[in-house]
């Protein structure tokens, strides 16, 4: 059985007192009743810090948006995974599709990245996802598949990764993915997985769906077979919707 994953991303949201004010009405409203989701949420670089003491004592754990696939160096406005490691973030997401579309990002530099959050020890989550475009020109399938192959390149242990499918149409659009089309991606991303590392790897991979998820719609998705959690982006910015989705995975 997986256990299912629920993480906020917050995006290019929140000042960092904001961040606090947020992070602390999530912690309150949780109370100790995430037994059975993992929780994460993630705060834009600067409110890492202030994020983390708020939930320092709780289960919920502290998710970068980024990070580079160098140590340290002359990168200028990068942020590398041991200076997230330094603020204690135990994730980070990789290979979002704004991150592809509008900062260039490709299935080279994510596969970069990933390798380089696990060597660190960093729980990485992978993000895959088509174009509306893509879509309509029926190669939903064959994208999302490179984009999982490319990733995960030289990838020998999938034990610190949890990928997202993020359909790019779905994404901040109010269109959500019907439960039966997201359980279609995501059960041939599990077809790839079994292909790449065999049946036992791909049965504990944690496959989440991103894309306009809300309270109203977060069950029905989260009760498809191969569907295991969330990664929500304008949902998680309100405390009430965000609890509530994880209510619907726990
Ligand atoms: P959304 O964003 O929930 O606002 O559609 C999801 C995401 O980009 O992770």
């Amino acid at each position: 059985m997986r256990k299912k994953i629920v993480v906020g991303n917050w995006k290019m949201n929140k000042t960092v007192a904001e961040a606090g004010e947020l992070a602390s009405a999530i912690l309150e409203q949780l109370g100790d009743g995430i037994v059975g989701c993992e929780v994460g949420i993630a705060p834009a670089f600067p409110a890492l810090t202030e994020v983390g003491k708020v939930i320092e004592r709780s289960d919920i754990r502290l998710v970068a948006q980024n990070c580079h696939y160098e140590d340290d160096g002359a990168y200028t406005g990068e942020v590398s995974v041991r200076m997230l490691e330094s603020l204690r973030c135990a994730c980070v997401i990789i290979g979002h599709s704004e991150r592809r579309q509008y900062f260039g990002e490709t299935d080279h530099t994510v596969n970069l990245k990933v390798r380089k959050a696990l060597a660190e020890g960093m729980q990485v989550i992978m993000c895959v996802g088509e174009t509306l475009e893509e879509r309509e020109g029926g190669v939903t399938d064959r994208i999302v598949t490179g984009q999982v192959r490319e990733g995960l390149k030289e990838v020998s242990d999938l034990g610190g990764v949890v990928l997202a499918y993020e359909p790019v149409w779905a994404i901040g659009t109010g269109k959500t993915a019907t439960p039966e089309q997201a359980e279609e991606v995501h059960a041939s991303i599990r077809a790839t997985i079994i292909d790449m590392y065999g049946e036992l790897t791909a049965g504990h991979l944690r496959i989440q769906y991103g894309g306009s998820v809300k309270p109203s719609n977060a069950a029905e998705l989260f009760a498809m077979p191969n569907i295991d959690g969330g990664l929500i982006g304008g949902a998680s910015l309100k405390a009430d919707d965000f609890v509530a989705i994880v209510r619907a995975a726990g």
